[in-house]
């Protein structure tokens, strides 16, 4: 009986400390939430009343499952709707005997007793929709299962709350508890429901049609190159495409496909991919594990060029594609000089990539000419892993300096511009140039001694000594 009360005292108290991980100074009087689930990358937006329970309240705590952690690629909060104000979101330490990841919101200002701020958070995740059934035809749609606590998990109490999904096509099911739900137009309205208590969870299920594609990047290497005796930008990505979606029931006729030159396309498969390159890019290339893949092809207007990549074989679920692409873009389309700082700016998108389709492994490698110091890199967001090193190749005598940054989770948030700038002592502009003619003039130099010792006795004596060493060994 004692070991009882010992037990049930050391809970109680475990759970206060829990309580007093995350300060009361705050609750939530009403909050809205929505889904967007039309495309693999998934956002969530929650409008959230915050109320001080006390004067000078400044931060309040979200929640989310740990689980659902590796599946977050982004969260933002914001108290302007434009995202003028952008709240400073701070990961806590994991702890151990909670299945909960705590995230501290910073408000502006602080709040006096009674007083209210919305924040608004927008959460993009990735793969959390699954295909449903596990097995289809090759002419069937395309259906998913979206599943999520129909609660906002919250530390505090929520006085009034409501979730809205907007799925935009045919819903086939949704859970029809807790009450009131209703579906309108495609999108299925759960709430509001009142005075929910921290912690409490429901999960809710939807399976409707998805015309998205269900793919994903497995990797994607984007690798520049920036040569200014070259005057040219050389972008490099190898890529591996998974497509997530439903797998076939029977083969893939693929004798049939060959046979045909324009195969149809099927709901579920993926056909092709369109990556938008700048408008000069030229030397555009497109490499399989085969070899050179001809069906690819290019469209160019006065802004951009388009690339659409046609793999062999149209993509269906469970199934791959690995190929790398490249293409050149001019130096002053990337790299301008800047008098202010006396330095070299150069300037590209960090990923080349496509809409709504996350990538798991994203890998940026930067190779600046041979020479460059001062290098300064601006990023509009935070990698996993920062390296710098040394990149020789031909006629390098110092090597080109390197920068190799990685992310995992990557999606259309992070396709932004990033900068790095140098400074490039004019010697090394000239440098390359000058090896390659330094090492042909040397070339020409020993040819022309070698002709002018023609008939000479030394060219006797050498032949004879190498002809000697023959014969020795
Ligand atoms: C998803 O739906 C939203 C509107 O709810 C729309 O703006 C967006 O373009 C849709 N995305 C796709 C990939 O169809
Ligand atoms: C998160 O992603 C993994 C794949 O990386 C997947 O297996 C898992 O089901 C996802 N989690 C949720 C909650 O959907
Ligand atoms: C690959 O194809 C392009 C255009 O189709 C061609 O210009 C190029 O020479 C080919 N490269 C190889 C290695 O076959």
């Amino acid at each position: 009986m004692q070991l009882k009360f010992i037990s049930l005292f050391i809970a109680l108290f475990l759970s206060v400390v829990n309580a007093l991980e995350v300060p009361d100074n705050v609750f939530i009087n009403n909050l809205h939430r929505q889904f967007e689930v039309n495309s693999s990358v998934v956002r969530e937006n929650i409008a959230i009343s915050v109320k001080s329970k006390e004067d000078g309240a400044n931060f309040f705590y979200l929640a989310y499952k740990k689980d659902l952690i590796p599946n977050i690629s982004t969260m933002v909060a914001f108290t302007k709707v434009d995202k003028e104000n952008i709240l400073t979101i701070t990961q806590e330490k994991e702890e151990e005997d909670s299945d909960l990841q705590y995230f501290k919101v910073d408000l502006e200002e602080p709040l006096k007793i009674g007083e209210r701020v919305i924040v608004n958070v927008e959460v993009s995740y990735v793969k959390i929709l699954k295909p449903y059934p596990k097995y289809i035809n090759q002419n069937d749609d395309q259906y998913v299962l979206f599943s999520s606590n129909v609660y906002y998990l919250s530390p505090y109490t929520i006085t009034k709350q409501k979730t809205t999904i907007k799925i935009g096509d045919t819903i086939k099911s949704y859970s029809q508890e807790p009450a009131p739900v209703k579906e309108d137009d495609n999108d299925v309205y759960y709430g509001p429901y009142e005075n929910i208590a921290p912690g409490t969870e429901k999960i809710v299920s939807i399976h409707y049609k998805f015309k998205d594609r269900l793919i994903h990047f497995e990797k994607l290497d984007r690798t520049i190159e920036v040569s200014h005796w070259g005057h040219t930008v050389n972008f490099k990505e190898d890529l591996i495409v998974h497509h997530d979606g439903s797998q076939l029931k029977n083969n893939f006729n693929r004798i049939a496909f060959q046979k045909s030159q324009f195969y149809t396309e099927t709901p579920s498969s993926v056909k092709d991919m369109i990556f938008v390159l700048p408008p000069r890019a030229h030397d555009i290339f497109f490499v399989d594990t085969i070899g050179n893949v001809s069906t690819s092809a290019f469209h160019k207007d006065d802004t951009r060029t388009l690339l659409q990549v046609l793999p062999r074989y149209p993509l269906f679920g469970g199934w791959k594609y690995t190929w790398s692409q490249g293409y050149n873009n001019p130096l002053d389309g990337n790299v301008k000089y800047n008098p202010k700082i006396k330095k070299f700016v150069f300037q590209a998108p960090i990923v080349l990539s496509l809409k709504h389709i996350p990538i798991d492994h994203f890998k940026l490698t930067v190779v600046l000419p041979e020479g460059a110091r001062n290098v300064d890199i601006h990023l509009p967001y935070s990698f996993d892993s920062e390296e710098r090193k040394m990149t020789y190749s031909y006629l390098d005598t110092t090597g080109r300096p390197t920068i190799v940054l990685e992310k995992d989770n990557v999606c259309d948030d992070h396709f932004q511009y990033f900068q790095i700038s140098y400074s490039l002592p004019f010697y090394f502009t000239v440098q390359k140039p000058l090896v390659v003619s330094l090492f042909i003039f040397s070339l020409f130099l020993i040819s022309m001694i070698w002709t002018r010792l023609d008939l000479s006795i030394v060219k006797v004596i050498i032949v004879f000594f190498f002809y000697h060493y023959k014969n020795i060994y």
